[in-house]
């Protein structure tokens, strides 16, 4: 995508990571930073999510200072990140859009999950120009197919299970619980398994008896499974009950991994860090258009944007 940014007068952009932070948010301020260097916008950072923009508190992001910090590699988020306490309260959001008003903040750009972007759109509404960007983990922000962050975190866990099938592999016969991040998505539980690296993915959407459960673990070793990975997503809250469950119904050694934080940090991947490009360029383009209200995605295999 080509920007033609002869056309940009100044402008003031604030950006917000909120929520969970995500591997990718780094390159997508990087490329944003790099974008308004070439006009006349200043973009300044808040810190800390939406808490920065209630406490005024934020920082340059001048491309100069910013492009010798290797922040497209770099996972976690330079400007902090939170979960803002009053994203439900609307005298909390006009206090916000006031503060933004007097900072002479011309654009939001938030990126974040769900509730971080249903923020974004109450901004909207109460007049302030937004752009909203998916970026978590989970991949379950509706209106895209894809949220920045989601392949890192599944290579992280296919990186998991691969490890975990050496030793599998010389010591055959046990079952493997691999716990995977996602909230009460099991997206990142049933990639693994569609990417052929699980052999169950125990996830909310698609919920299993104990007894189809055990019909299936036992059809899997009848077809010559040396062990067997099952991915479940943290939300089920049934890790520890599926281990001693399956322990005792089939009498086999069953071990729990649970990957935790480890999933949502690391360098971003190659496509995350590509992701993270494309968003920034939509964003700067829906600025440029002076199009509010909007939220960036991919969808049907295109980058474009989409109703908040
Ligand atoms: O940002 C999404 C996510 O990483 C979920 O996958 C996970 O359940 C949650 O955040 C953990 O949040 P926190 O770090 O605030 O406990």
């Amino acid at each position: 995508m080509i920007i033609d940014i002869s056309e940009v007068n100044f402008m003031k952009i604030g950006v917000v990571t909120s929520g969970g932070d995500c591997p990718g948010m780094n390159a997508f301020i990087l490329e944003l930073a790099k974008l308004c260097s070439k006009t006349d916008c200043d973009l300044i950072g808040y810190i800390g999510g939406y808490k920065g923009v209630e406490e005024n508190n934020f920082i340059d992001l001048n491309f100069n200072s910013i492009s010798g910090m290797s922040l497209g590699k770099r996972g976690g988020s330079i400007l902090l990140t939170g979960r803002y306490e009053n994203l439900k309260d609307d005298k909390k959001m006009i206090y916000l859009k006031q503060n933004l008003n007097k900072s002479g903040v011309d654009w939001l750009v938030v990126l974040g999950g769900d509730g971080s972007l249903r923020a974004d759109k109450k901004l909207s509404d109460l007049g302030i120009k937004v752009v909203g960007v998916p970026a978590t983990i989970d991949n379950d922000v509706k209106g895209t197919d894809y949220t920045l962050g989601f392949d890192t975190a599944i290579n992280k866990t296919l990186k998991v299970i691969n490890d975990i099938e050496d030793t599998a592999s010389a010591m055959p016969g046990k079952i493997y619980i691999v716990e995977t991040l996602g909230g009460f998505s099991g997206n990142i539980a049933k990639a693994a398994f569609d990417q052929g690296a699980a052999d169950i993915a125990l996830i909310p959407e698609n919920p299993i008896s104990d007894d189809e459960l055990i019909k299936l673990i036992k059809e899997k070793f009848d077809r010559g499974n040396k062990y067997l990975i099952i991915t479940i997503c943290e939300g089920l809250e049934k890790t520890i009950y599926y281990s001693e469950f399956l322990k005792k119904a089939l009498n086999k050694k069953v071990h729990i991994t649970i990957i935790g934080h480890q999933q949502r940090g690391g360098n971003p991947t190659a496509y995350d860090r590509f992701v993270a490009k494309q968003f920034a360029k939509q964003t700067f383009d829906l600025i440029k258009k002076d199009i509010s209200g909007k939220m960036v995605c991919y969808i049907s295999g295109g980058f474009g944007n989409c109703d908040l």
